[in-house]
């Protein structure tokens, strides 16, 4: 494990560009669940009857009452935790140059991050079916589900839930960031929803290492990382940036 972080510390300090892709795990120690693994979401739901676009236009009370309301009440209470600190550090020294993330919750931007692409969206920002107005998550009255806007029509996240595209603009400057980076740091995501999972395939044909940061292996472990550090990403990170500013 030791050599492991040296190794990261070390690749990260001669990398040219250093790009992460972040998942469900990083905010894990921020008190977010992840949906899959240990105390996963969808191990209790069905993705495709709370998280699919159809799903949430053919019942959106029901979506609204078991995921949206939950996960804001999350987003809410969550901090940024030492691995979000640790990538906000690299970004300060000039050591990280995106991070693409899966997730909703906006604790990359919290750390400090500036550059950060929201793959699938935020649950910040909340937007009318019908006049397209935006609010934010606080601002939502949730007296009854589903929320409404003041026009009547019906609130849902700036989210990109099953079944809808990734923005286009996310997609093509991921695909660049993957195709240009000499390094990529995966944290904390299984790897399983594509195109997000892709991104570590498009960097190794690149010729990038690849790193990845996880609790347990993922369908890229092996395969199309160069090795995986086995743990939770803060304390992980806390050693990464330990080794690197004691001078690697
Ligand atoms: P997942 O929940 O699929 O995976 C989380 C990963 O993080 C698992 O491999 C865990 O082992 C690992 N993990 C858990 N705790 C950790 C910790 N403290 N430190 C490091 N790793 C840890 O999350 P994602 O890969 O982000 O999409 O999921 C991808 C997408 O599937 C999500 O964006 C969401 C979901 O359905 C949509 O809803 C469209």
């Amino acid at each position: 494990m030791e050599d492991l972080i040296k190794r990261t510390a070390k690749a990260i300090s001669g990398a040219k560009k250093v790009v992460a892709l972040t998942g469900a795990g990083i905010s894990v120690e921020s008190g977010i669940p992840p949906f899959r693994g240990k105390g996963g979401l969808w191990e209790k739901i069905d993705p495709m009857e709370y998280a699919h676009i159809d799903a949430f236009m053919k019942d959106p009370k029901k979506v609204w009452d078991v995921l949206i309301r939950e996960t804001n009440e999350f987003i809410e209470k969550a901090a940024p935790n030492d691995a979000h600190l640790g990538l906000a550090r690299l970004e300060k020294m000039g050591m990280l140059k995106t991070i693409i993330t899966q997730n909703i919750d906006g604790l990359h931007q919290a750390a400090g991050n500036l550059d950060v692409i929201e793959f699938h969206g935020n649950f910040a920002w909340h937007y009318c079916l019908d006049c397209g107005e935006k609010i934010t998550a606080k601002e939502i009255d949730l007296s009854e589900l589903p929320p409404r806007c003041h026009c009547g029509g019906i609130l849902r996240p700036d989210c990109v839930f099953f079944g809808e595209m990734i923005l286009p603009d996310h997609l093509s400057r991921s695909r660049h960031l993957a195709e240009t980076c000499d390094l990529m740091l995966v944290v904390g995501t299984s790897a399983i929803v594509h195109p997000a999972a892709t991104m570590p395939l498009i960097a190794r044909e690149n010729n990038a290492m690849v790193v990845e940061i996880n609790m347990e292996a993922t369908p890229l472990t092996g395969v199309v990382s160069d090795f995986i550090i086995t743990g939770k990403a803060g304390d992980i990170f806390n050693r990464i940036m330990d080794e690197l500013e004691n001078g690697v």
